[in-house]
């Protein structure tokens, strides 16, 4: 009898999970049929290529058997499933915005059959396949589906800032790898700025020297990245910022340098090339022109950022030249050093891509821009006729969770900016603070037309490093870079934020199992802390973020008091270990989710969950003792334990249906605005430099979840 129960029991379960387990994609393709029942592994891939390319094509087989072998525990050694892949044509648009992305993919009992209309849609498919081969994706084999899919737009892009930190190749690889998985296509290095120059020049060999550190990669590295790269259907734009962000070059070329005031601090610590003296034009042809021989894609970034009028005003040849040719004012000037850069990097055969400031004046419409600061932006570039990649929105160092980078559609012109009433908040905090923000207060904007949304080539996720080390670029990174890719693949009615939130967390799983460093690399920053007792710590981070909006930037913040020269920061504090949309928390909103919308059968996963948490205060304290960094933390682990406690109370009353009692409603409303206080001090750029941040810069990150059970428990009264 007892066995009996038991066997109806699992089989129940086995039903319900048969029922739940669709397959896991992100990117959501454009449509999915599926059919009951799975093909089973019993062995690898026997694939038969017909029209694509090789070796390029036998090695992204190789890529997913390895893959699959490590998601499910391989190699399989049984007769092998029947993969069939065609291309319909070779396509010379590959690694272009051309590229032939589109495909069809079918499982059924037979085997696997993918037709694509090009090689990029032969790797894009593979990427589907490895995500459908994934145990979360059907434990019993591949899901039974028919998938038909192609991009909404060609440019899938991530920037990675290797001129703050430097980023070693196997980082950079690693990261490659990741966007492969999830059809990001451009990875976009940002590969000069003032701490350094980080490619080899044999021309002007002393760029990366003593003004970068040493730290470079050599020109045979390039080759070799931009080949990886290739075999993965990612294209490399390399941006060499100029004319200003450009301390590393001057520091190593005083010759090229535009004369600044001493002593301020900005602007020492953002030097701009002299844009009136020939000899930076023919520095920049030799250099460019090596440049633009190392990297085979079209499009060239020349940054063009972030020139400040100090930059140009103190230097008396730059304002002679002004008088000289009568440019009305500092924009007329970039106007002029720019149009100079264009006809070098046309001599080169690339079409220039530039930050959204080369726009400010009249540029021919073949120059692409790249829209940052706000979201209207991309109506003005749109409407001069410029191709153009969006920024604006995507700041992946600003620290958001990924829901709201997802929330953001590239063709929304009124997404991402300031408030009117932001502006007034801000003129009442100081002028400098308003003269940051009201440059980017919205306009309210018509929708882009057919022919100005057509302009939009796509977007593309920023991670500056500042705060961002070598062993921080995966957690920082990933996983909201896998919610950005499917913003920019998958059509725009793919929104939901619950579906996303479901998904991430077992995509980033399986991206760490495939690779990704996130995991390793905490663990050893955690050691570094608390050398031997890292478990209380690592509990304790699944648990929190790290404040957002770069409050968390502490160079910033001794500048805007006046401090001239900060000392570069230590990254290896919790809030540089803590992840931004932690993998613990969002499966714990998973499950909240579960468990408000009915599914009773959750509560003893999210009460284990929350029993850890609470339970964590006092081996946390024990081993903070002594150590600072560790302290300074303690009052967060505190709200912490009380939110889990509240948590545990919230879910006792939902289950068994019974009224909330007073006195846990008002500690849980109490708690709760005392962790939502701690998370708007950080909740908006600009003001978040102004506000004071919670202790050791953390937020408690399970507060929504925990907010999500009281309004629960509360309706349910
Ligand atoms: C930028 O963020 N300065 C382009």
């Amino acid at each position: 009898m007892r066995f009996a129960t038991l066997a109806f029991g699992v089989a129940v379960a086995a039903l319900a999970g048969a029922a739940e387990a669709k397959p896991v994609l992100m990117p959501q393709p454009v449509s999915m049929t599926e059919q009951p029942g799975a093909l089973t592994l019993t062995g690898p891939f026997r694939a038969n290529v017909r029209g694509c390319p090789q070796p390029l094509t036998g090695r992204a087989v190789a890529r997913l058997q390895a893959d699959v072998d490590r998601l499910r525990g391989g190699p399989a050694s049984g007769a092998g499933v029947r993969l069939s892949i065609h291309c319909r044509a070779r396509d010379a648009g590959y690694l272009t915005l051309e590229a032939k992305e589109a495909y069809r993919l079918d499982v059924t009992a037979q085997g696997v059959a993918i037709d694509a209309d090009g090689p990029e849609g032969m790797l894009r498919a593979l990427a589907t396949l490895r995500q459908l081969a994934a145990p979360a994706s059907g434990a019993a084999g591949l899901p039974l589906v028919r998938i038909e899919d192609a991009p909404r737009f060609a440019w899938r892009g991530v920037m990675i800032d290797t001129a703050r930190h430097f980023m070693s190749l196997p980082t950079l690889k690693r990261q490659i790898d990741a966007m492969e998985r999830v059809k990001l296509d451009v990875l976009h290095l940002h590969l000069s700025d003032n701490e350094g120059f980080r490619v080899e020049s044999k021309l002007y060999p002393k760029l990366t020297g003593s003004a970068s550190g040493g730290q470079f990669y050599t020109q045979a590295q390039i080759r070799d990245l931009v080949a990886y790269a290739a075999d993965r259907g990612v294209r490399i734009v390399p941006e060499f910022d100029v004319p200003a962000h450009t301390g590393a070059i001057v520091t190593a070329y005083p010759q090229v340098a535009a004369q600044v005031a001493p002593n301020d601090p900005f602007i020492t610590q953002n030097r701009a090339l002299n844009p009136a003296s020939e000899a930076t034009y023919r520095f920049l042809d030799a250099l460019l022109g090596e440049m633009a021989g190392l990297f085979p894609d079209k499009n060239f970034h020349v940054g063009g950022d972030e020139v400040s009028d100090a930059a140009w005003a103190h230097d008396p040849s730059i304002q002679a030249f002004v008088t000289a040719h009568g440019l009305a004012n500092r924009p007329a000037m970039e106007a002029y050093f720019h149009a100079r850069v264009r006809a070098i990097l046309a001599k080169h055969g690339k079409t220039v891509i530039g930050w959204e400031e080369i726009a400010a004046t009249p540029i021919p419409t073949s120059v692409f821009v790249q829209a940052w600061r706000m979201s209207n932006t991309i109506s003005a570039t749109t409407a001069a006729g410029h191709p153009t990649v969006v920024s604006a929105g995507y700041y992946l160092d600003n620290l958001e969770p990924a829901a709201h980078h997802y929330a953001v559609d590239p063709l929304d012109p009124e997404a991402d900016g300031f408030t009117a009433a932001e502006v007034t908040e801000a003129a009442k905090i100081s002028p400098l603070a308003e003269s940051a923000v009201r440059p980017l207060e919205l306009k309210p904007l018509p929708p882009l037309t057919p022919e100005q949304a057509r302009l939009i080539l796509g977007g593309e996720g920023e991670l500056w490093s500042e705060l961002v080390s070598d062993e921080m670029l995966d957690a920082r990174l990933w996983p909201r870079a896998a919610a950005l890719a499917e913003r920019f693949w998958s059509p725009a009615s793919v929104r939901d934020p619950d579906a996303l939130q479901r998904r991430l967390p077992i995509v980033q799983t399986e991206l760490e199992t495939l690779g990704l460093q996130d995991q390793a690399s905490r663990a050893r920053m955690v050691e570094r802390l608390a050398p031997g007792h890292v478990q209380p710590v690592l509990t304790f981070l699944e648990t929190v973020a790290p404040v957002r909006n770069a409050a968390h930037n502490h160079m910033i913040r001794a500048m805007l008091r006046g401090q001239a020269h900060p000392p570069p920061q230590d990254l290896n504090t919790l809030a540089d270990i803590a992840p931004v949309d932690g993998t613990a928390v969002r499966s714990f909103e998973a499950d909240v989710q579960r468990l408000v919308t009915g599914d009773v059968s959750i509560a003893p996963a999210i009460r284990a969950r929350l029993t850890a948490w609470r339970d964590n205060a006092g081996p946390f304290a024990r081993i903070a003792r002594g150590h600072p960094d560790l302290e300074a933390a303690l009052p967060i682990s505190a709200e912490v334990t009380t939110l889990s406690g509240l948590g545990l109370d919230l879910v006792d009353s939902l289950t068994a249906k019974q009224p909330l009692p007073d006195a846990v409603r008002e500690r849980a409303a109490s708690a709760l605005a005392q962790a939502k206080r701690e998370t708007d001090a950080s909740a908006r750029p600009m003001f978040a430099f102004v506000h004071p941040q919670p202790p050791a810069d953390l937020i408690v990150a399970i507060a929504p979840g925990i907010d999500r059970l009281f309004e629960a428990a509360q309706a349910a009264r």
